[in-house]
């Protein structure tokens, strides 16, 4: 017997092939033990409803989709870039105040005076605006430590969202983020975080991949290389902040490292989208930082498309570049900005964030996997990312359980 059936949906499976958003008109979706036992048509099943499920719930034609993954986010920080918003629409750049002291470095001194609980509360109020939008998936970097002592604590602060609330977290290393001015010499930080920081943070068992900032403002694609190698040594996946305000050749250099993902990408050479594509390497458009930072380079959307690459969407929160804790909100923005389709975009916070992620149990309502999902107030999919500020969402389920 089921614990729990969902009658009469209107269910974007968002499975890969067949219908468009994987629809399938006047749904049931069983759940098991926290895991799908069945999605298909009502009229599929020959048995007696009322014997199938414990619990059963008339959903009444509205949407259910995947629950929603946002692939990259910096959630826990302290401190306040307000100043920089100003100073950028007086004409001052990212990489001018990032240069002049500003920038990461101006969260990474908040963040590193900050205490736990400090950090744990401010993320918790940012969490909420994601559960409320049905995210069931989030993953979280670090970066605004930059030394062994705060990049853990950024790190357990990460993990611990998940352990008081109905989320799953994945954390991600981005030690590799910026240079703590401690140190005279990039090299001898990548030394660093290669021989130091990411044991540490491995042998406490925070670290699901590892990532960094391949950027003239961030880390050459030589010490990202070490970076990357390091991690591979570890066993640990990768993913790149890459291209994203000039071309380094970063994506490329993450792809022979088979990274999971390389975000970001305004400035990736459109010949290069083939590599991300042999390596299964998941583009991930934040269409949020391009908004913020009022740039003007796209990202190859069509040359990523054409090679076949897979398309994720995230929001990037963070409190320089996008400052957003929307994810359909980047999901629109993808499709107005960058020319996603509209079922590109919602692909892009379900099935490839999840992919994103190199997770296999979510991202799509089907059979065998987690029963994570959005109950929508909306008949068609294209609702979900047509609108701008609002929210329908009427429940969001984890792992089979209705979420207060
Ligand atoms: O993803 N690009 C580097 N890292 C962040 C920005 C961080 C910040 O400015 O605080 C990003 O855009
Ligand atoms: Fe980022």
């Amino acid at each position: 017997m089921w614990d729990t059936l969902f009658l009469n949906a209107e269910v974007a499976t968002m499975a890969e092939g067949g219908a468009p958003y994987g629809l399938i008109h006047d749904a049931a979706i069983g759940v098991k033990d926290g895991v799908i036992a069945y999605v298909g048509p009502v009229g599929d099943i020959s048995a007696d409803i009322g014997d199938l499920a414990r619990e059963v719930h008339d959903v009444s034609g509205d949407l259910v989709t995947p629950g929603l993954i946002d692939c990259h986010t910096h959630l826990v920080w302290a401190g306040d870039r307000s100043g920089e918003f100003e100073a950028r629409l007086l004409g001052k750049t990212y990489a001018e105040i990032a240069k002049a002291g500003g920038g990461i470095m101006a969260t990474v001194a908040a963040t590193r005076e900050a205490d736990e609980e400090t950090l744990f509360d401010a993320a918790m109020t940012r969490l909420q605006d994601f559960l409320a939008e049905g995210v069931t998936t989030i993953e979280v970097k670090s970066g605004y430590g930059l030394d062994t002592e705060t990049e853990l604590k950024i790190l357990r602060v990460a993990r611990a969202l998940e352990d008081e609330d109905h989320v799953r977290v994945r954390t991600t290393f981005l030690g590799a983020h910026a240079m703590p001015p401690e140190f005279k010499s990039a090299d001898a930080y990548i030394d660093h975080i290669c021989n130091d920081m990411l044991p540490a943070t491995k042998e406490e068992g925070l670290v699901d991949a590892v990532d960094g900032f391949c950027e003239t403002i961030g880390f050459s694609p030589e010490q990202i290389e070490r970076v990357l190698a390091a991690a591979a040594s570890l066993g640990i996946p990768v993913k790149l902040h890459a291209e994203q305000l000039s071309d380094q050749g970063g994506a490329k250099l993450a792809a022979q490292y088979k990274a999971l993902s390389v975000d970001h990408l305004e400035y990736l050479a459109a010949d290069d989208a083939a590599a991300l594509a042999d390596a299964g390497t998941v583009a991930v458009l934040l269409p949020g930082a391009y908004y913020y930072l009022r740039e003007t380079q796209k990202p190859p959307v069509d040359a990523l498309r054409d090679a076949g690459v897979k398309m994720a969407v995230a929001t990037d929160c963070n409190p320089g570049t996008s400052p957003m804790t929307s994810l359909l909100l980047s999901a629109n923005m993808a499709c107005t900005f960058f020319g996603l389709t509209a079922e590109e975009a919602l692909a892009g916070i379900t099935r490839n964030g999840a992919k994103a992620l190199g997770l296999e149990d979510c991202g799509v309502i089907e059979i065998g996997k987690r029963a994570d999902l959005a109950i929508w107030d909306a008949k068609r999919p294209a609702e979900l990312v047509a609108s701008i500020g609002q929210n329908p969402l009427i429940a969001r389920i984890f792992g089979g359980a209705i979420c207060p």
